[in-house]
């Protein structure tokens, strides 16, 4: 069959859509869903065997998910450390605060722009010669003495630090309180070492400091800079639902680390806004329960979760998580998710079966094309393909329809393993030195990629007399085997 692609040479010319679902080949019925459930929210649950593209169109979703506008936070409870509270900002007050925070930081000034005495109070400033250095150098580099007189303050060290006190800040080496004229008005400063810079603060920024400290403090636990696609495969308790961090010192206020800092998200609460991609959803066993929880309440409880742990006193309550669940599963494991977990994806979303092959025609044969060039692309290791030599993989993906899913004049769209055959093709032809993947590396790369069931075939006739006449070592060696081939005898 050569009627795949007439003008083209080889697989560089092939054009590859730009968005990421458009790249996913002969899923039409998925991907159409995918696009749903992305644009409304809904769940989606991706059926199908291995390597046909579940976690290729789960991934691609979260190109079509608006990114997060909220960010989650814990705050402190003074009346009650371990129960910390949460708090959700918008991105507009984030940005109102962090104009705020830029006030209560105060300006950065260069040392030579302050006055003079507080430069030198500072140790910017040598008082002797006046030469200006770090604070960090203890003696002028220009004329070798001290610079900074810590012991004996000089003659104004008593007003300063009443001017200082009176506005509730203690002067230290790394702090001093002065005036400053502003017309008739005299205003107070604070000038604070800052590297090899000042921070002054005006009374502006010293009121909103003031207000700040007062405030409890918090800790964001989920950014809103952040990925609206969260993986939790294979995530354990903790990764999933989030924890309360152990502390030696159980929450010590002076020794220890406040309940609110040790605080962790999970992964639900990460997913808050965007898609949570659970593959392999069975393997979370009795978890699902809790993601059910979760799905059902769009919120869930952080706590810690080791009972031996200091932690495990501490609770926030009702921390968000409204996310969509992107789940995938083979077929035979279908049966082993948890029911009401199934009825909330289905009560509010999408099932798809996925594909395991498609007719073989000239369109498909176009899009198995564009697979591979994607395939070479993504690699970025391996030459392009001359268009014999993507036919020739084209005629293999025919094959393995046949072979591994009986389909007739179909094309295969396990696709993992047929990226795994261009690579090794791909392989052979770098070790060549050749500028193409050609139809002589194809055929290596086939002997060499069979899957090694068709291997054991070649060399043993079927895959069961392979079984029998070997016994491995291992096998031997455990006390099971001998138990399992001596049953009648231990047991009677
Ligand atoms: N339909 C497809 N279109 C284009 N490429 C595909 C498709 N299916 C699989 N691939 C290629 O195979 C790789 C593996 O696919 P993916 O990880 O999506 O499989 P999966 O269905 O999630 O498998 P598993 O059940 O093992 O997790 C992809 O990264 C992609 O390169
Ligand atoms: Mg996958």
């Amino acid at each position: 069959m050569k009627d795949t692609v007439k003008e083209i040479e080889d697989t560089s010319q092939v054009e590859i859509p730009p968005t990421p679902l458009e790249r996913v080949i002969g899923q039409d019925d998925a991907v159409k869903l995918a696009r749903i459930a992305a644009s409304q929210r809904r769940h989606l649950l991706l059926v199908g065997p291995p390597g046909v593209g579940k976690s290729m169109i789960a991934q691609a979703m979260s190109f079509y998910i608006p990114r997060p506008k909220q960010d989650i936070r814990v705050v402190h409870n003074p009346q009650y450390p371990e129960r910390p509270f949460f708090e959700v900002k918008s991105s507009e007050e984030i940005a109102a605060e962090k104009s705020e925070d830029y006030l209560y930081e105060g300006q950065l000034v260069d040392p030579r722009t302050v006055p003079p005495s507080v430069a030198e109070r500072l140790g910017y400033k040598c008082q002797k010669c006046g030469f200006y250095s770090e604070f960090t150098e203890m003696a002028c580099p220009h004329c070798g003495s001290p610079k900074v007189q810590t012991v004996a303050p000089g003659p104004f060290g008593d007003v300063f630090n009443v001017i200082g006190a009176a506005f509730g800040v203690q002067n230290n080496q790394d702090r001093v309180t002065s005036t400053v004229k502003i017309g008739e008005r005299e205003e107070i400063m604070i000038y604070e070492r800052a590297g090899d810079q000042i921070r002054v603060l005006d009374q502006r920024s010293l009121e909103k400091r003031r207000k700040a400290e007062k405030k409890s403090p918090s800790k964001v636990i989920v950014p809103i800079e952040r990925s609206g696609f969260v993986l939790a495969t294979g995530a354990s308790e903790t990764e999933l639902l989030g924890d309360v961090r152990h502390d030696p010192y159980g929450g010590h206020p002076q020794l220890g680390t406040l309940p609110y800092e040790r605080v962790v998200a999970g992964a639900v609460h990460e997913a808050h806004e965007g898609v949570l991609f659970i593959d392999e959803i069975t393997h979370l066993g009795n978890l699902q329960r809790s993601i059910l929880t979760a799905m059902q309440e769009k919120t869930f409880p952080i706590m810690g979760r080791n009972p031996q742990s200091a932690g495990a006193s501490v609770r926030v309550d009702r921390v968000p998580c409204d996310f969509v669940l992107v789940a995938a599963c083979n077929i035979q494991d279908l049966q082993y998710i948890l029911s009401p977990l199934r009825s909330r994806i289905v009560g509010n979303g999408y099932e798809a079966l996925m594909n395991v092959s498609i007719k073989d025609t000239p369109e498909n044969r176009e899009k198995y094309l564009q697979f591979i060039a994607q395939e070479i692309n993504v690699d970025g290791k391996v030459p392009h393909m001359s268009i014999d030599a993507a036919n020739m993989v084209i005629e293999e993906g025919r094959r393995r329809a046949f072979v591994i899913d009986h389909k007739e004049k179909e094309l295969t769209l396990r696709l993992r393993e047929m990226g795994g055959l261009i690579r090794a093709a791909g392989d052979i032809a770098v070790f060549d030195s050749s500028k193409l993947v050609e139809t002589s590396h194809i055929k290596e790369a086939l002997k060499i990629y069979l899957p090694v069931e068709e291997k054991i075939k070649k060399t043993y006739g079927n895959l069961s007399a392979a079984v029998s006449s070997e016994n491995t070592i291992s096998q031997k060696a455990e006390e099971y085997f001998y138990a399992y081939n001596n049953r009648d005898r231990i047991y009677g």
